[in-house]
């Protein structure tokens, strides 16, 4: 790739001889040249800049100096396709995808870097309509440098080590920041294992190499949702994982083909009509084919009653939360959010045993029982239901510590709920019978052991 740099401080770039940059100038991967503006100044001051036409602070820099610049470099280096940049605080942020496009398509790049109100916009304009010259105003982020120079820097070193043979290992490329995955990359640690009482994440000394990698995607998914909102809206649906979108979720992301904001708090104690509401419509969601409707109302009627959720919500020992979507991604207002789904879980004072015979002989000793875990179908496969359900492990290890179990009863025919609780670590041990509006159904019950199978980090301090 040939770069030509034109600048009023060709000296700024000295730096391109450090490094790796002044290896690959050196080794023919790169050719650079660098020009002064004031070389194409025909006063005797080499004035490269006059008052900005319609008048206001600063100069601009004059268009006659920079077009015949320009001619001159793109005719001497007779490349099919010249990429022009130029470097502003009002160019389109720079990317990875555009560098990577640069290092891929450029065979040869001139930077124009401009100084003072910047260049006067007629040479924009010009060449854009020449043909091979595609012009490309670019920004470093949102805040003003005092020229294009640092800029050009960062443009040229971001696209040069794109270039084949630029670095030692190129597979150190692709688990970075913005490639392929879209994310932010992973955080890095090397040794001694212990730095001023800090340690290595353990894991990362494990020598599993698949724990590592899931604790590093988690990382990466963890950061760029509470740095960079932004990219996570811009996923695209197939680069995330059932696993992928279950952290996001409890990290407050729904991406497309969702995309909505979601949040987990606990039920308050005025709130029972909003629980009693959520329950009653999404429990005939849930209910097998074989019962019949008026079966189904009076189940609704007698055990999800705003009565009932009073009697839950002023108990100490009963723990609801709630998982709320927002109308859309970008609206953040209050009162609209909608209530998606629910937990409820009886934890009872230390020592509390589950009400079912069974429950009780298979969980043993500080067993908390999940006696409802309900979401809407629409948001089936969004990850949100395995969030809402770590994250109510996770409150409630919090709350009542000495909780080591969960238990919990699902028709033995519903083989969707039961594949979801297995793989939340949930292990079949017994049977129960389960009334709904007087007919009896077949349950089984499942255990988790929090001591066998932790609550993910992930989940932790999430419910407000
Ligand atoms: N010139 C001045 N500020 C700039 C910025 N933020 N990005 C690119 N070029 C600039």
């Amino acid at each position: 790739m040939r770069i030509d740099i034109i600048s009023i401080f060709p000296q700024f770039f000295d730096c391109l001889d450090v490094s790796l940059m002044g290896k690959a100038r050196g080794s023919g991967i790169l050719q650079t040249h660098i020009w002064d503006l004031r070389d194409w100044t025909q006063d005797v001051h080499r004035t490269v800049d006059r008052a900005p036409a319609g008048g206001g602070a600063g100069m601009v820099m004059k268009p006659d100096v920079w077009g015949k610049a320009i001619d001159q470099v793109i005719d001497q280096a007779g490349a099919a396709k010249t990429v022009l940049a130029i470097p502003t605080p009002s160019g389109i942020p720079l990317t990875q995808r555009q560098v990577r496009d640069l290092a891929e398509n450029a065979e040869h790049l001139v930077v124009a870097c401009g100084r003072y109100e910047g260049i006067d916009q007629r040479v924009s304009q010009y060449y854009q309509q020449q043909p091979g010259v595609a012009v490309l105003p670019f920004s470093l982020g949102d805040y003003v440098l005092n020229g294009g120079e640092v800029a050009a820097v960062a443009l040229i070193e971001a696209t040069c080590r794109l270039l084949d043979g630029f670095v030692g290992n190129p597979g150190s490329l692709v688990e970075e920041s913005y490639e392929l995955s879209g994310l932010l990359e992973y955080p890095a640690y090397t040794q001694p294992a212990t730095w001023r009482d800090l340690e290595i994440p353990p894991v990362l000394l494990s020598g599993d190499h698949q724990k590592v990698k899931d604790w590093r995607r988690q990382q990466s998914l963890m950061l760029t949702a509470a740095r960079r909102p932004d990219l996570i809206w811009d996923l695209a649906p197939d680069a995330l994982e059932k696993s992928d979108r279950e952290i996001l979720a409890a990290h407050g992301f729904l991406p497309a083909p969702y995309s909505r904001q979601v949040r987990f708090r606990r039920a308050q104690p005025g709130e029972a009509a909003t629980c009693s509401a959520i329950a009653s419509r999404l429990f005939p969601q849930a209910c097998p084919d074989y019962l019949p409707e008026d079966a189904i109302a009076r189940f609704v009627a007698e055990e999800l009653s705003e009565q009932a959720f009073k009697a839950y919500l002023a108990d100490p020992g009963t723990l609801i939360i709630l998982a709320e979507v927002a109308p859309g991604e970008k609206n953040k207002e209050e009162t609209s959010w909608e209530t998606a789904g629910y937990t409820l879980i009886n934890a009872g004072a230390p020592g509390f045993l589950p009400p079912e015979e069974n429950l009780v002989q298979a969980a043993g000793e500080n067993c908390a029982y999940l006696s409802k875990c309900y979401l809407d179908q629409r948001w089936r496969s969004s990850g949100l239901a395995g969030a809402m359900l770590e994250v109510s492990h996770a409150q409630l290890q919090a709350l009542f510590p000495h909780i080591t179990k969960i238990g919990l009863g699902t028709n033995q025919a519903n083989r969707r709920a039961l594949k979801f609780y297995r793989h939340h670590g949930y292990r079949k041990c017994g049977r129960r019978t389960f009334m709904v509006g007087g007919i009896e159904n077949q349950d089984l019950i499942a255990v988790r052991d929090f001591t066998a199978r932790q609550v993910p980090s992930w989940a932790q301090n999430v419910a407000q």
